[in-house]
């Protein structure tokens, strides 16, 4: 065997070790998911026809009406600059596959959700981190951007809104992101799987389709619509890139579901798509209030920038224990799980999912208030 060092994907192997069976799950980063039933009945699938669909092989780069519909929301994209893929997980991995050389640099920022980033750091590429600023409500270091940019930077990869923040890039970033990926001719990925969750009005946050000719875009089912079960996500761009993914997607997967494909496809068509996003800001409005109502009665001991976007928050905490410890103890002591921020990189901060029925929500926050109480009176 090799000797090389492979770096787990922090996040998700938190999460598949120990999300399973925990009756507070508030780790996930999208709002509740559908039912098969929720679906049917919000799309009016017409449920003879759905029981006719093949379970063949499908339509490898995706079902054709799913792909003109994916790529009528990106002004000027065709539906041969669409390939769907299973979640935008596959999409990320086939983008660090395609574009990337030895000697290529990638830059990203962090805290983010660190895929692209990982995948890099394991086919041997440099990773290269640019701070977002909590005390500026996570705007990116413009400095540190400048410096991290140079003639073999091959990919500048934005996750907006963002995840674990919720933050949405502001005009004045996204132009210096642009800018630098101009300035050396590099790829602009951005993963925008929480466009259209967002939690105040109802704009949904602008794609980096169209504002710079070297552009993919990842994105997926699974936040905005509440469907990650789906496991389907798509990768748009130029036809000749995407044509190169394609190749990959081959040796990957061959192609996502067919099923998925299908309910995917109804999901997309209006009313059911508005209707999907008009959920998800519902859920992630309410969760959010309660959120910040509950943990309000802990005076100066959480403290978070409002997420713009998403069913997550980034809580910072006060207390004598490391992310990692605070979590485990929730978990074993409370039965209910959140990320340590240490999983991304960041400390003294746990990763809360809010976008969940009300009543479930409540509960659990009851116990982290109560292992909140423990902790501060040295228990
Ligand atoms: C930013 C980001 N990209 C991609 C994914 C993976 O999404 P999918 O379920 O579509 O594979 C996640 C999941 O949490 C995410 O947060």
């Amino acid at each position: 065997m090799p000797q090389s060092i492979y770096h787990p994907f922090k996040v998700e192997q938190f999460l598949s070790e120990m999300e399973h069976g925990v009756t507070y799950n508030f780790s996930e980063s999208g709002v509740h998911p559908m039912s098969l039933q929720g679906l049917v009945d919000l799309a009016e699938i017409d449920m003879d026809r759905l029981m006719k669909t093949m379970i063949d092989y499908p339509q490898v780069n995706g079902k054709q009406a799913l792909r003109d519909k994916i790529a009528a929301c990106y002004p000027g994209a065709t539906a041969d600059g669409v390939m769907i893929t299973v979640g935008a997980t596959e999409a990320n991995t086939l983008v660090v596959a395609t574009l990337l050389e030895p000697g290529d640099n990638i830059v990203c920022f962090r805290p983010t959700y660190e895929q692209l980033s990982g995948n890099a750091r394991n086919r041997g590429n440099e990773v290269r981190w640019v701070n977002l600023i909590e005390e500026e409500d996570w705007a990116i270091d413009a400095t540190a951007l400048e410096q991290a940019v140079d003639d073999k930077t091959r990919i500048i990869h934005v996750v907006n809104p963002n995840n674990p923040t919720g933050r949405v890039l502001s005009v004045q970033d996204r132009r210096r992101i642009i800018a630098a990926a101009a300035r050396v001719g590099a790829w602009i990925v951005a993963d925008e799987v929480y466009a259209g969750t967002e939690r105040e009005g109802d704009v949904e946050t602008a794609s980096f389709w169209g504002s710079y000719d070297r552009v993919l875009i990842v994105n997926s089912m699974s936040k905005a619509y509440g469907l990650p079960g789906l496991r389907l996500g798509w990768l748009l761009g130029p036809e000749d890139v995407i044509a190169q993914s394609w190749r990959r997607h081959e040796y990957a997967s061959i192609a996502a579901s067919m099923l998925s494909m299908e309910l995917a496809d109804h999901a997309l068509a209006e009313p059911a798509r508005s209707k999907l996003k008009a959920r998800a800001r519902r859920l992630i409005r309410t969760g959010f209030d309660v959120l910040t109502e509950e943990l309000a009665r802990h005076q100066g001991v959480f403290d978070v920038v409002p997420p713009q976007a998403s069913a997550m928050s980034f809580v910072r905490f006060n207390l004598p224990v490391t992310s990692e410890e605070f979590s485990m103890r929730l978990l074993r002591e409370k039965d209910l799980l959140v990320i340590p921020g240490s999983n991304f990189g960041v400390e003294g901060h746990f990763r809360f999912s809010s976008a969940l029925p009300e009543g479930h929500l409540r509960a659990g926050l009851a116990r982290l208030n109560a292992l909140t109480l423990e902790i501060l009176e040295g228990r």
